[in-house]
């Protein structure tokens, strides 16, 4: 949460520090959008600020109105509030030295009430009520000190608990920006006579797309020609450049109505570039697990850790891993996890999954599980995030920037991901026929074209999703692999349309939340193929006659040529073919595009929904 960028380029005519700080934080603005703010410092020294609650818009606004001087040297941050309300105030950065040190934090430091105690006892003036405002304060202490910006935060950051990225900057040392990380992230642009700092590589993209990370515990200083890290002792560090696979495009909108829209879009994409390389000649072939084959070949059990949608294509994972590769998998949301001291060992593989990489539930479960021991892979679609550097191996979806709050491609190129794992773990185990496997990698190499073909018909979904603007609550029920893709739909109309929704397994109906509908409930039913061997079909379609017995209104997600749903459901939304594990990564696009129309039929902001922010980096 919070998004953050720095940036140091050459000084002299045409500054561009204000230019580079809003374009990062309009490609940040998904890690929160309750204020944002830039500190800029002039060659002559001079320090400028300027922070405002509410959207980045706000800010751009105003700074237009009233321009900033601009500078060579700056710092910008996008906040999801914790500590104080989305004020001003609140905002960052925040200032200490009289004006001429600026800070901005992401994280949370959870000793800020002995510090501030200590600082108001020496007469120290705070004017919000952020954790962060105590360590602007702390810095300038040190700095005084110290004299010297990376020094004042190296000090600093032995004081603090909790997660923190921090940078600084100080109107005494223009084209210098000090940062320090510990459980959150910060990733270093690497660029011609300029450098730059982000939460991710989209803060800079568009000037750059070289890149390196930043680790735990470290510090980083940059300067216009040089970029030095360091560890909390001061130690140097050796730090690995790589290329970013993204280019500045993928991160913006290209004339579509919302991020949400152009990301449903990318779907097809998602899935194809995930394959891409991974499979051929009916084989897959993942060479990034090469380094564990020995490892992987002597698992007795695998756990699934992640987070919301994240933790739904998980249990796409599960299905498909015990399926083919007869290996028992759990699944489980990885706050509980962490919590619960599970029974893990060197046979244990755990597989994490998360968009971001910075999760911070997920990231700790990751930790938590290599330190008992077990081997850690983690399938994550973000370059130069921490989750991949604390795992064994991993396996990067290539879906691409997702910018919107509710994840959409993402999670199918996260199924796509633990298709192949499960395919991968069937052929070292042996417990698949060459022939099987060949099969369903032909089968998921079609999926990227029937994916094209569902959002064919996205019109009609909108034209209900425009029908049901007023609905009050909304209900999804699916078996098998349905069953998550119940719970995804209902999770995007939570967070995007803020109406009720849950998710049910359909079998579970009976149990109790058939006593949930009356006359005019809205059912979504995900119904598997009639060419299902387990004969789960007539089943959903007898939960279909239960509900409908009782007034619900159905909308059915059935397979092309499904006859049988037809006289039950008061709408059939089709999908192609596919073979049962892969109907989900079909199944969940309608769900998708019904999410985003239904909000924007309500006038909701589809790319930014209240009260959220896209990597939830505190616990
Ligand atoms: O970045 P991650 O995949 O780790 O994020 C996990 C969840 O926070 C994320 O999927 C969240 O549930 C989305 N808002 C769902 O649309």
């Amino acid at each position: 949460m919070c998004g953050i960028v720095g940036y140091v380029g050459p000084s002299g005519a045409g500054e561009k520090s204000v230019e580079v700080l809003l374009g990062g934080l309009k490609r940040l603005e998904y890690r929160g959008y309750d204020s944002a703010g830039v500190a800029v410092v002039d060659s002559e020294g001079h320090l400028d600020s300027r922070k405002r609650a509410g959207k980045l818009q706000v800010l751009v606004d105003d700074l237009e109105a009233d321009p900033l001087t601009d500078g060579a040297t700056g710092i910008g941050h996008t906040r999801w509030a914790t500590h104080g309300g989305p004020t001003d105030a609140n905002a960052h950065p925040h200032l200490a030295d009289d004006g001429k040190l600026a800070l901005i934090h992401n994280g949370i430091i959870e000793n800020f009430s002995a510090l501030k105690a200590e600082l108001l006892a020496e007469g120290v003036e705070f004017l919000s009520e952020t954790d962060s405002e105590v360590a602007a304060h702390l810095v300038a202490r040190a700095y005084r000190r110290t004299g010297d910006l990376a020094e004042a935060l190296r000090a600093v950051v032995a004081t603090l608990d909790g997660a923190f990225t921090l940078l600084v900057v100080h109107a005494d040392q223009p084209g210098v920006v000090v940062g320090a990380r510990r459980n959150s992230p910060l990733v270093i642009g690497l660029g011609d006579g300029e450098n730059f700092l982000g939460s991710d590589v989209a803060a800079f993209v568009a000037y750059t797309r070289r890149a390196m990370s930043v680790g735990q515990d470290q510090m980083v200083t940059i300067r216009p020609d040089s970029v030095e890290v360091v560890d909390f002792d001061g130690n140097p560090v050796e730090t690995t450049e790589f290329d970013i696979d993204w280019d500045a495009s993928a991160a913006e909108k290209g004339g579509w109505s919302s991020f949400m829209a152009k990301e449903i879009s990318e779907e097809p994409e998602a899935v194809a570039k995930t394959l891409l390389g991974r499979v051929a000649d009916g084989a897959v072939t993942l060479h990034e697990l090469d380094g564990v084959a020995d490892r992987l070949a002597t698992i007795d059990r695998v756990i699934v850790i992640a987070c919301g949608t994240a933790a739904y294509a998980g249990i796409l994972g599960k299905y498909a891993i015990e399926q083919w590769a007869r290996v028992p998998v759990e699944v489980e949301l990885a706050h509980e996890f962490r919590y619960r001291d599970p029974v893990l060992d060197e046979k244990t593989l755990v597989v994490s999954i998360s968009q971001s990489g910075e999760t911070m539930d997920t990231l700790m479960a990751v930790k938590y599980a290599r330190e008992q021991g077990a081997q850690v892979l983690s399938i994550c679609n973000t370059q130069g995030s921490t989750i991949p550097r604390e795992s064994d191996a991993v396996i990067y979806t290539h879906a691409g920037p997702e910018v919107a709050v509710a994840s959409t491609k993402a999670f199918v190129a996260q199924g796509t991901a633990l298709f192949l794992l499960g395919l991968h773990l069937a052929t070292l185990r042996g417990t698949m026929t060459s022939e099987a496997i060949a099969e369903q990698v032909t089968d998921l190499q079609a999926i990227p074209e029937k994916i094209e073909r569902v959002l064919e018909s996205s019109e009609r979904i909108s034209t209900l999703a425009g029908w049901m603007a007023d609905t009050r609550s909304v209900l999804f029920l699916g078996r098998h692999v349905g069953y998550p893709i119940a719970l995804e739909g209902a999770l995007k109309l939570k967070e995007l349309a803020y109406i009720h929704a849950e998710g049910f397994a359909a079998g579970e109906l009976k149990h109790g939340p058939i006593a949930l509908i009356e006359p005019g409930q809205i059912v979504f039913v995900i119904v598997p193929s009639p060419r299902d061997p387990r004969s789960l079909h007539p089943k959903v379609v007898s939960n279909i006659q239960e509900i409908r017995a009782r007034g619900a209104r159905v909308i059915a997600i059935a397979e092309e040529g499904d006859a049988a749903v037809l006289p039950f459901a008061d709408e059939v939304l089709h999908i192609p073919l596919a073979a049962p594990l892969f109907e989900s990564l079909l199944a969940v696009v309608p769900l998708h595009v019904f999410g985003m129309e239904l909000a924007a039929a309500k006038g909701l902001d589809v790319d930014q929904p209240r009260n959220l922010a896209k990597s939830v980096t505190v616990e």
